[in-house]
């Protein structure tokens, strides 16, 4: 505040002088005021009654029309005069401040930074080290000093374009001077400042003025603006602003807006055409990408989740706090599975006609997979509440994405697309987040180039994987090394685009989602014992899909009232596919009191409500045929074993070294700190559990998921019977594939605290 006696603002500047007392120039003088900036403003413009006003205001403290008057003393000097100015000011400054010592650093807000430097380089010779050109993202439609608002900066992106020779305490004084106002300082150089400013905010300024000009020359009485309802008041608002400083913009930055505005026209056109031809797909696709563009924006500008926020920052840090103890208790239906939920957008995308899913699982992962096709220009309406339209666009119907698809932690995702995309017409790219990147694609890759693909990996075959379009694929007949449906299916969705037959063997039987829901949409999948095959050149019919409860989910609660005396739980409408039904074979094997209810058959897919009630486990040697049908499930199944009586021994696992995290290790350090006796192998562990139902299994304790969705919520359900809290690092990707456990684990009982998440 005015008059404190400690400088609190982190500005250290003796002092300022403000060049151009407008609506900017004049909110940084009140935001520095509120700050609790010690230094002294003074305030250089045309207009005296700006710098009467100024002064009155309180945000300077003295001021005049001539700068030869002002600059002495001077530490820093802000130019906040309109662009085309800025030349005629800069000359005015190098006459006074001719022997300008390094200590005085010049900066300036200008919207248009390459003029700017170019000025600067007229008058200069070259842009001093000592001058630091900046643009504060903010304004408003209203001006001058009158209009300065203390806040017009704060959470608001600075972006400074320092020269490369800049002196680099000059640079981190201009820093300061906006951190100062509550600003987020960023640098960029400056051909990517006007370029992303041509698009961000000189295109959209020059579409405001241009429509409400048009409408107000088509009326000439302005009455139509009387009926005008919000969407053109949000639209044109900013075709209040300063014309002459917008004049100012457009002829500095020239070239960059008319690029960005050949942009727009194109996409206006082909909206043009849409509606002409009454196109509800095109319309569709544009407005569904525009929408979700728009709801990414907002969740960046609000900080809140989006998945799409992947591409840009990294995830915040979420934290599980689990009280010991508590109850397993009510009835569930535990979201969507996740293997149908990526196959049923992969295959309504590539059918003929309109796809609508139920039961979509609305989690990061699946969501990914969404996003990519939109990406490739499919119409996608939803998610809402669990359902999807896929507006198909055939086999041949993918546009070539804008940049690298990017799916987030899925495997599934990055293995499915690279089958998929194997057989596309253009070049593509997948990406993925930190621990994807360290997942091996070389089983895929090998087999693709079996086909024919061209696919370049990063080093180890790992991610990114760079995918060459126009490969004429031919069938192979394949003996997978590993049981995994990713690479089956992989191989099947890159066999509907290759000559002649594909035909995958299995060493083990893994889930047959893919050709089930192939069949679905009506396209031939044959299986005789371990093999499946199919032809290639085929079409899909669209077809409604409807998502079970993912059985890898439910798992949790299975194993929650499976360890825990005195529960009764019944999850609903669980997909039990018998490619998936490990868990329940291995829980019925040590002794749980499961039951199946009303069986049924859903698309394609049989379905029950699971009903467990706690009885007490035993210890077993867990068959290795149910490794591959509960290949998700070993972390929540570990949890169990802890709270079995005797020995439970796995072993032909060695696949879990190669999931979201090495889920062995990851396990095996975390039930050390809980205190729980285990001796890992290669391929496998061995857990001591300890069944007594009267006391706690194991104590408590902080214990790190790697990231990993399964191992959060595994240790989690394990606080049922631990004797302490349990604390799990590193959470945020349940979201991955269970987005409201939480909601639900508390909805039976269980105490579970969320720190780190975002609002
Ligand atoms: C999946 C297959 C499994 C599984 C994964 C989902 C699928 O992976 O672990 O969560 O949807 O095909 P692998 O096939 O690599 O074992």
């Amino acid at each position: 505040m005015v008059g404190d006696s400690v400088n609190t603002s982190g500005c250290h500047e003796s002092r300022l002088l403000i060049v151009g007392l407008g609506l900017i120039g004049g909110s940084l003088a009140a935001a520095l005021r509120v700050a609790g900036f010690q230094g002294q403003i003074a305030a250089c413009d045309p207009d005296e009654q700006e710098i009467a006003r100024g002064i009155e205001m309180g945000l300077i403290d003295s001021g005049g029309t001539q700068l030869a008057e002002l600059v002495d003393d001077a530490t820093m000097v802000v130019l906040a005069v309109p662009v085309l100015a800025m030349e005629s000011v800069m000359a005015n400054l190098a006459e006074v401040l001719p022997n300008a010592s390094a200590d005085v650093v010049i900066t300036d807000v200008g919207s248009t930074k390459a003029t700017i430097r170019a000025c600067a380089q007229r008058v200069f010779g070259q842009v001093p080290t000592n001058m630091v050109l900046g643009h504060p993202i903010a304004g408003s439609e209203k001006s001058g000093v009158a209009a300065a608002n203390p806040r017009l900066y704060v959470d608001h992106k600075v972006i400074l374009t320092p020269e490369p020779n800049v002196d680099r305490s000059a640079l981190q004084r201009v820093r300061c001077l906006w951190e100062a106002c509550g600003a987020d300082v960023l640098e960029m150089d400056v051909e990517r400042h006007d370029q992303v400013l041509a698009r961000t905010s000189h295109l959209p300024h020059l579409l405001a003025f241009s429509l409400v000009d048009t409408l107000a020359r088509q009326d000439e009485r302005l009455d139509i603006f009387r009926y005008a309802a919000g969407g053109f008041r949000d639209f044109t608002r900013i075709a209040g602003s300063d014309p002459v400083m917008w004049r100012d913009i457009f002829i500095a930055n020239k070239e960059a807006v008319l690029a960005s505005l050949d942009d727009f026209e194109a996409g206006l056109s082909r909206l043009r055409h849409a509606v002409e031809a009454g196109d509800s797909d095109a319309l569709i696709a544009t407005f569904d990408r525009a929408s979700h563009a728009r709801h990414y924006f907002d969740s960046l500008l609000n900080k809140t989740s989006y998945q799409a926020e992947y591409h840009m920052q990294p995830q915040g840090k979420v934290t599980y706090r689990v009280q010991p103890g508590g109850q397993a208790q009510g009835r569930l239906r535990v979201p969507g599975d996740k293997s149908m939920s990526h196959r049923s957008i992969m295959l309504g995308a590539l059918a003929e006609g309109v796809t609508e899913v139920k039961g979509f699982l609305e989690g990061e992962d699946s969501l990914a997979t969404l996003q990519a096709f939109r990406e490739m220009g499919v119409a996608i309406e939803g998610p809402h509440q669990g359902k999807v339209t896929i507006h198909g666009v055939g086999m041949h119907g993918l546009k070539a994405p804008a940049g690298p698809l990017y799916v987030g932690n899925s495997g599934t995702a990055m293995r499915l697309f690279s089958g998929l995309l194997a057989g596309q017409a253009f070049d593509s790219e997948l990406t993925g987040d930190e621990s994807l990147t360290k997942r091996p694609m070389g089983r895929v890759a090998d087999p693709l180039r079996l086909m024919g693909a061209t696919i370049d990996t990063a080093e180890g075959g790992r991610p990114p994987l760079k995918i060459h379009g126009g490969a004429k694929l031919k069938g192979i007949d394949y003996d997978m090394p590993m049981a995994s449906a990713q690479v089956k299916s992989c191989l099947l969705l890159a066999g509907l685009y290759a000559e002649g037959e594909t035909r995958v063997r299995e060493p083990a039987p893994t889930r047959d989602h893919t050709e089930r829901m192939l069949n679905g949409f009506g396209y031939a999948v044959s299986r005789e014992g371990d093999t499946c095959w199919l032809q290639g050149g085929g079409k899909l019919t669209a077809g409604p899909i409807d998502v079970p409860s993912d059985i890898s989910s439910a798992t949790f609660f299975l194993v929650a009232a499976a360890i825990t005396p005195g529960s009764d739980i019944t999850l609903e409408h669980v997909g039990i596919n018998p490619t998936r039904i490990g868990v329940i074979n291995i829980l019925t094997l040590m002794g749980a009191d499961l039951a199946l209810e009303n069986q049924r058959e859903v698309g394609g897919e049989p379905v029950a409500d699971i009903r467990i009630r706690y009885v007490p486990l035993k210890g077993i040697d867990i068959p290795v045929d149910q490794v591959p049908l509960a290949i998700d499930e070993f972390p929540a199944l570990f949890i169990a074993a802890a709270n079995a009586e005797g020995v439970t021994r796995l072993r032909g696992a060695e696949e879990l070294r190669v999931k979201e995290s090495d889920r062995l290790q990851a396990m095996a350090d975390g039930l050390a700190v809980l205190g729980v006796q285990h001796t890992t192998v290669e391929d496998g562990i061995d857990i001591v559990g300890n069944g007594d139902a009267q006391k706690a299994s194991y104590g408590g304790g902080r214990v790190d998921s790697l990231g990993d969705h399964r191992i959060a919520m595994a240790f989690a359900i394990a606080s049922l019977r631990a004797s302490d809290d349990i604390i799990i690092e590193d959470c945020a990707n349940v979201a991955t594939s269970f987005p409201d456990f939480v909601e639900l684990a508390t909805r039976i009982g269980m105490g579970v605290s969320v720190e780190g998440a975002h609002e």
